[in-house]
């Protein structure tokens, strides 16, 4: 099987374990399941449980309780979509190929889908304590529980969007510093609470762990200025939602301030970094490792 291949059978199987723990849409509370139901269904490249069964699988078996993490976090990087895209924030019509939430349901369902989402993604990573046997799967579970709730929060993605908004504001001034911090968060933090989850559960000790976080930071922080450069020479066909984003926006990114050809050197570099901690490990995930070097030409 090539790569191409694998990755769409693995693809596949990680967007059943995500549709299997997603609600049923029933009761009073219809509406905004519907609207949860509706940004998830729409697909996506289920990139971050992809990364966290990858992860896993680098160190050994990671037990029961995996599957709900990995619907957890895909949960959680929805909600985070839905909100980025209302009109409050980016004020986008598009995502992943269809009209995004607060379109199709309006703003008020939009918003609570959001909230939605991130409470059930709580709900469910808490049920791979029921799939615990020993002390020590207890243990795992807790640390990626933590692990979790940090990076998706106001020490990861939600303080990176704050950075992100208000570094759009004119009286900002928006340093080097600054842009590295919104990357590191708005979007390395979901990755790394992928990778460092998946070891984890799958009993890596750590340090290997932390290799693991930096792993992840560089592939996040390529991964978010391979999308600022998507925002600049894509097409809403090919990547699902609107291009022209970040200008419409005012937004400093990687491209403004460095250009494109320096931004696809440095999504190589840090890439090229990230792989090389993967090969430092004493077994190798050679499909994990192909991932990320394809990431850097990825074009959506
Ligand atoms: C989009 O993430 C938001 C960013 C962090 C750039 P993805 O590019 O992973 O979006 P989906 O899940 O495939 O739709
Ligand atoms: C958003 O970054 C990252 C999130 C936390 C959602 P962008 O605003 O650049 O993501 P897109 O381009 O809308 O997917
Ligand atoms: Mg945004
Ligand atoms: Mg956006
Ligand atoms: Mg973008």
């Amino acid at each position: 099987m090539n790569f191409k291949e694998e990755l769409e059978r693995k693809t596949g199987e990680t967007e059943e374990i995500v549709k299997r723990y997603l609600p049923e849409p029933e009761g009073f509370q219809r509406r905004v399941l519907e609207a949860m139901d509706y940004a998830v269904s729409a697909g996506g490249k289920r990139l971050r449980p992809l990364l966290m069964r990858e992860s896993a699988a680098l160190f050994g078996d990671a037990g029961e309780g995996l599957p709900c993490f990995m619907a957890a976090l895909e949960f959680i990087h929805t909600y985070s979509l839905i909100h980025d895209d209302l009109p409050a924030l980016d004020n986008d019509d598009y995502r992943r190929g269809r009209k995004t939430t607060h379109v199709v349901y309006g703003e008020d369902i939009a918003v609570i889908a959001g909230d939605g989402l991130l409470n059930y993604a709580y709900e469910t990573a808490i049920r791979a304590f029921e799939k615990a046997v020993t002390v020590e799967d207890y243990q795992r579970t807790e640390c990626a529980m933590k692990i979790l709730g940090r990076k998706a929060g106001v020490y990861g993605m939600v303080g990176g969007q704050c950075a992100d908004l208000l570094a759009e504001k004119p009286e900002t001034e928006v340093t080097e510093e600054m842009l590295l911090y919104i990357h590191r968060n708005k979007t390395a933090a979901l990755i790394q609470a992928a990778m460092m989850i998946g070891a984890v559960l799958a009993g890596a000790g750590e340090k290997a762990v932390e290799l693991m976080e930096k792993c992840a930071e560089n592939i996040g922080i390529a991964f978010q200025i391979q999308d600022d450069i998507l925002d600049v020479t894509s097409s809403l066909e090919v990547l699902g939602k609107p291009t022209g984003s970040d200008e419409k926006n005012h937004k400093l990114t990687y491209v403004t301030m460095h250009g494109l050809e320096e931004s696809k050197r440095q999504v190589a570099a840090l890439s090229g970094e990230a792989v090389g901690i993967l090969k430092g490990f004493p077994h190798r995930n050679v499909f994990l490792e192909t991932l990320v070097e394809q990431l850097i030409y990825r074009e959506k």
